[in-house]
C-alpha cells in the first residue's frame, strides 16, 4: 500500500508545551485482559493509534463489542464467541498474540495464525508457549498456525530465559483464571506490566510484585468488568525529549511519570542536557552541542530499546564519538543506512554501533524501516539542515498520535504529503 510522506525543514527551534497520550504498549495488552471479564470494562485514555485499532479489529472478530468515544474505549467482553484468529489480522499486528493468554483463561482453546516476525527482529514465542505449557497447556504449532488447548489451568511455577515482556503478560493472563499460585521468576519488569497487575486486581484478580523479578498470582474463579486509565507512553516521552535536544529548544512535556523515564532521564542529561522534573512533567532545555555518551539497551529498568534509534540520532550530532550496544533485538540498526544518508558518521559491528558526532545533519530524502526507525529519523530531519523527505511515514502512525499537530505546536515546520494507491 502506498505510504504517506514528511516534507521537513529542520533548524526549527522547538518551544512550548507538549501532551504525551496513552502508552501503546499498556494498551494493547489491557485491550486484550478485557476479554477476561464478562461484561464490559471501559479503558481510558488509549491513544488514537494504527496498532490499537487493528488490536480492536481482533476482538470484534473475536465477538466483543468494542466502542471508541474520543480516549475511552468501551469493551464488552460477554458475547465473545469465536477463539480463532486468522492469518491477514495476525499480520497486521504481532501484539494480537496477547490474546492467546486471555482466550486460554475464558476458553481454554485458542488458534492463531503465527504472528511474523519483524524489521526488528524474529520475534519468537518460545517462552510464551513454555510458560503455558508449564500451565497445562497443549500446544500445537502446524501450517503456521499456532493452536493451544487445556482442560484446565493449573498453576505453576514458571522461570523465563528471557525476561520477555509478551510472554509475561500472556502467562499472567492465563494464570488468572488458574487453579492454584503461579510465580513467574525473571519476569519482565516494564511499567506497562505493572499497569496490567493493576486492572487485573480491579477486574478481581490476585497479582502481586510485578515490577520485581518474580510475580506471584492466586488463580481465581471468574473476573468482572473494570475501569481502568492507561499509564502515559514513557516511549513518546522520551522521544519527545530527545526532540527538544536535537532542535536547542525548551520544551515541557507533560502527562509523564518520571520513575518510568529513569534511564532515559539518566542518559539524557548524561549528555549534557538540562533537565528539570516537576510533579507530571518534564522540562528539556539545550543550548550547543551535546556530549557523547556510551549506551547499552537493557531490560527494563536499563534503557529501553524503544529509545535507542532516537537515542542514535541524537548522538549523530554529539561532540566526540559514542558506542551503543543493542542487546534485545537482533536487527534494531535499520535507522542506520539512512541516518548515514543524512551525514551521521556511524559504523556496525554486529549489535555494536559506533557513532562519531558530526557538526550537523544535513537533509536528504530518506525513508522509515519500522516504527522507531522512523521516530528517529524525524527527530534527525527536524535538526538537519534545509529540507528533508521522510517515506513511508505511516509506520511512525503505529506509535505516535497526532504527531504533525503536536510538533507544529512546538514550531516544527513539516507538511503530510498522501500517497493514494
Ligand atoms: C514488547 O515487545 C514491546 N511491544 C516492544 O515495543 C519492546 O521493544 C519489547 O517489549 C522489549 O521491551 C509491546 O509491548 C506491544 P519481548 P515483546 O518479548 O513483548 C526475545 C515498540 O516499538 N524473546 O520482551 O515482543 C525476543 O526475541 C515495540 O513499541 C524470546 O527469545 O518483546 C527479544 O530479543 C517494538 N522468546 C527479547 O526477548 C520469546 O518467547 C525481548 O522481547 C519472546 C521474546
Amino acid at each position: 500500500m502506498a505510504m504517506d510522506r514528511y516534507v521537513i525543514t529542520g533548524k526549527q527551534r522547538l518551544e512550548g508545551k507538549i501532551r504525551v497520550s496513552g502508552a501503546k504498549n499498556s494498551s494493547l495488552p489491557l485491550l486484550a485482559a478485557a476479554i477476561l471479564g464478562e461484561g464490559t470494562s471501559t479503558l481510558l485514555e488509549i491513544p488514537d493509534l494504527v496498532d490499537i485499532t487493528h488490536m480492536v479489529e481482533v476482538l470484534e472478530h473475536l465477538g466483543c463489542g468494542v466502542v471508541r468515544q474520543g480516549k475511552t474505549m468501551q469493551i464488552n467482553a460477554g458475547g465473545l464467541e469465536s477463539c480463532e484468529v486468522d492469518e491477514a489480522l495476525m499480520r497486521q499486528m504481532r501484539a494480537s498474540n496477547l490474546i492467546l493468554g486471555p482466550l486460554l483463561a475464558r476458553f481454554g482453546r485458542v488458534k492463531i495464525s503465527r504472528p511474523g516476525g519483524c524489521a526488528i527482529g524474529s520475534r519468537p514465542m518460545d517462552q510464551h508457549i513454555k510458560g503455558l505449557e508449564q500451565l497445562g497447556v497443549k500446544v500445537r504449532e502446524k501450517h503456521g498456525y499456532i493452536e493451544a488447548w487445556t482442560d484446565h489451568l493449573q498453576g505453576a511455577d514458571v522461570y523465563l530465559d528471557v525476561p520477555s515482556v509478551g510472554a509475561t503478560e500472556n502467562i499472567m493472563m492465563a494464570a488468572v483464571l488458574a487453579k492454584g499460585v503461579t510465580v513467574i521468576r525473571n519476569a519482565a519488569r516494564e511499567p506497562e506490566i505493572v499497569d496490567l497487575q493493576n486492572f487485573l486486581n480491579k477486574m478481581g484478580a490476585k497479582v502481586r510484585g510485578s515490577g520485581l523479578d518474580a510475580i506471584r498470582i492466586d488463580g481465581v474463579e471468574k473476573l468482572h468488568p473494570a475501569e481502568h486509565i492507561v499509564i502515559p507512553d514513557r516511549i513518546e516521552a522520551g522521544t519527545h525529549m530527545i526532540a527538544a535536544v536535537m532542535t536547542q529548544g525548551d520544551v515541557v512535556i507533560e502527562n509523564v511519570i518520571p520513575e518510568h523515564l529513569e534511564p532515559v532521564i539518566a542518559k539524557i542529561s548524561q549528555a549534557g542536557a538540562r533537565v528539570t522534573l516537576m510533579d507530571d512533567s518534564i522540562r528539556v532545555q539545550q543550548r550547543g552541542r551535546i556530549r557523547s555518551v556510551d549506551l547499552k539497551t537493557m531490560p527494563y529498568p536499563g534503557f529501553p530499546t524503544d529509545m535507542q534509534p532516537q537515542f542514535m540520532a541524537m548522538l549523530s550530532c554529539a561532540e566526540g564519538t559514542s558506542i551503543i550496544t543493542e542487546t534485545i533485538f537482533e536487527n534494531r540498526f535499520q535507522h542506520v543506512d539512512e541516518l548515514r544518508r543524512m551525514g551521521a558518521k556511524i559504523t556496525v559491528e554486529g549489535r555494536t554501533a559506533i557513532i562519531r558526532g558530526v557538526q550537523t545533519l544535513e537533509g536528504a530524502f530518506v525513508e522509515a524501516t519500522d516504527l522507531r526507525a522512523g521516530a528517529a529519523l524525524f527527530l534527525a530531519a527536524l535538526a538537519a539542515e534545509e529540507v528533508t523527505v521522510l517515506e513511508k511515514v505511516n509506520y511512525i502512525d503505529r506509535g505516535y498520535e497526532n504527531l504533525e499537530e503536536k510538533y507544529r505546536q512546538l514550531g516544527a515546520k513539516l507538511l503530510r504529503i498522501h500517497q493514494e494507491g
